[in-house]
């Protein structure tokens, strides 16, 4: 009997990084002191493109599904003496990095940055402007839970030249809410958006999620008709990553209310074809545009990126991260903050970076890392130019494609004189592709460290 290749994809039951960098985090060793960060800052060429991200890792309530670096909190007062600490971060790598540096995007990150108060949000701006040059169309953005979305907060950010949102949605069943702890009922998402709209604050993204407890079919699309009511520009649909061994709050999830593997995979074709039927077109693995969106311009084109947020327009390749456990990527490598309050605070007040981890990035990994982005943003990679581009043998990734040939007879993927394209209804396979890639996980992961492919 011959196999669906629904059921084949599902037979594979791997556990895959989501490739928002390569090497990946855990990767990353930790670093002496941070002299290897002012270094590689100092030597960035005048007139530079660079990003900022600043994370702000605070939350009121914990979602149990979380997989971000954030501290539950009801008070105020940690908030604002770490906004002072972020202040004096963004002093300090001014004295490396140098206004002559062109910020291009700016990503207020988290945890919850909507929980800022007007008055700080605005200050951490104010600090931003004067000490780097920003350009006039620079994307400023920033993720913001509806439940703190309030109109001073909301008149500070357009005020701020915030031109960007990402809204978490998740979902809209209550159900499915309750059992992850995140009640929020759907007319604060559309309160959120049109408060925000008002302000002139045009870029509407949402944020959903597939796989959470209670879903399905049905209940997937009743979510996304809601969120297309809201008509948002941009839809992230991400898979929820289980990983109880990493976070332990997520033990809160009872596993029984969990969708299988099956149901997983039917959940997230149930979601994508609704948003394509209303209208957006899938990009990436996980997001849908509308035709107005910047992502949807870049279809068919080079100018679509994978960073840590995911996919972005974004092509700068130094992004400077801000902020407890933010990770930057240089030209020379990356380099990761400390998640610990007590070390980020110490360098913060010593007037050094607190940059803890790093990875310098060698010629072996940038090749491999651009192969695994052609992937995940194009689904193609064309082996024998990219290998000609950073001056290796055409037979470089041999090995490899004798290995993907499994999936190519899986129907998966096509290989046609080194050039990888994979099939768009085997989309969801992409991160097994880029795991022939990986040399690290192949050393490295024996435990399961990260969540499943699917
Ligand atoms: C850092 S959160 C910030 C948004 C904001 N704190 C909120 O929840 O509204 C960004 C997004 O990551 C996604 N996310 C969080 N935990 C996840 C997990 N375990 N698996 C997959 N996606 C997750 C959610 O869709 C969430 O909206
Ligand atoms: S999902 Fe967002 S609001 Fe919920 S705990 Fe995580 S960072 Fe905080």
């Amino acid at each position: 009997m011959s196999c669906s290749l629904k059921e084949k994809i599902l037979e594979l039951d791997a556990r895959i990084p989501r490739y928002t960098s390569y090497p990946t985090a855990p990767h990353f060793t930790t670093a002496k002191n941070s002299g290897f960060y002012t270094d590689w800052l100092e030597a960035l060429p005048t007139g530079t493109d660079i990003s900022l991200y600043l994370h702000i890792p605070f939350c009121h309530q914990l979602c149990w599904y979380c997989g971000c670096h954030t501290k539950i909190t009801r008070r105020y007062d940690p908030v604002e003496a770490y906004i002072q600490l972020l202040l004096q971060e963004i002093d300090t790598l001014s004295a490396h990095i140098g206004k002559d540096k062109i910020v291009r995007h700016i990503h207020f990150g988290g945890g919850s940055p909507g929980i800022l108060s007007p008055r700080d949000f605005a200050c951490l701006m104010e600090q931003i402007r004067e000490t780097f040059t920003i350009d006039k169309k620079a994307e400023i953005a920033i993720e913001l839970d509806p439940r703190n979305v309030t109109e001073a907060r909301v008149a500070a950010y357009a005020k701020a030249g915030v031109n960007r949102v990402s809204l978490g949605v998740q979902d809209f069943a209550s159900d499915t809410l309750a059992a992850i702890n995140r009640p929020q009922p759907f007319y604060l998402s559309y309160e959120a958006v049109t408060l925000l709209r008002s302000y002139g604050i045009s870029g509407v993204n949402l944020d959903l999620m597939y796989g959470l407890p209670f879903q399905t079919v049905e209940s997937i699309k009743d979510t996304v008709a809601k969120a297309v009511l809201l008509k948002p520009d941009r839809i992230a649909f991400f898979g929820y990553a289980h990983v109880p061994w990493v976070k332990k709050h997520m033990r809160l999830i009872e596993d029984s209310t969990l969708p299988d593997k099956d149901l997983r995979y039917d959940l997230f074709q149930a979601g994508a074809a609704a948003f394509e039927k209303a209208g957006y077109r899938s990009i990436g693995i996980d997001h849908f545009a509308r035709e107005n969106d910047s992502l949807f311009k870049t279809v068919g084109t080079s100018h679509i990126h994978r960073n840590f947020q995911g996919y972005t327009t974004d092509p700068c390749s130094t992004l400077i991260g801000l902020g407890l456990s933010a990770i930057s990527k240089l030209p020379q490598g990356y380099s990761q903050n400390s998640p610990d309050m007590s070390a980020y605070q110490k360098a913060i007040s010593n007037q050094t970076p607190p940059a803890a981890k790093y990875r310098a990035i060698t010629p072996e990994d940038r090749l491999r890392g651009d192969v695994i982005e052609r992937l995940m943003c194009h689904f193609c990679v064309d082996l024998p130019a990219l290998c000609h581009a950073h001056g290796v043998n055409n037979n470089h990734f041999k090995e490899e494609i004798m290995a993907l040939d499994a999936y190519q007879k899986l129907g998966f993927i096509n290989i046609d004189e080194g050039v990888i394209t994979v099939k768009p209804e085997a989309k969801l396979m992409a991160r097994a592709v880029c795991a022939a890639f990986d040399t690290y996980l192949n050393i490295a992961d024996t435990a399961p460290r990260h969540a499943r492919a699917i």
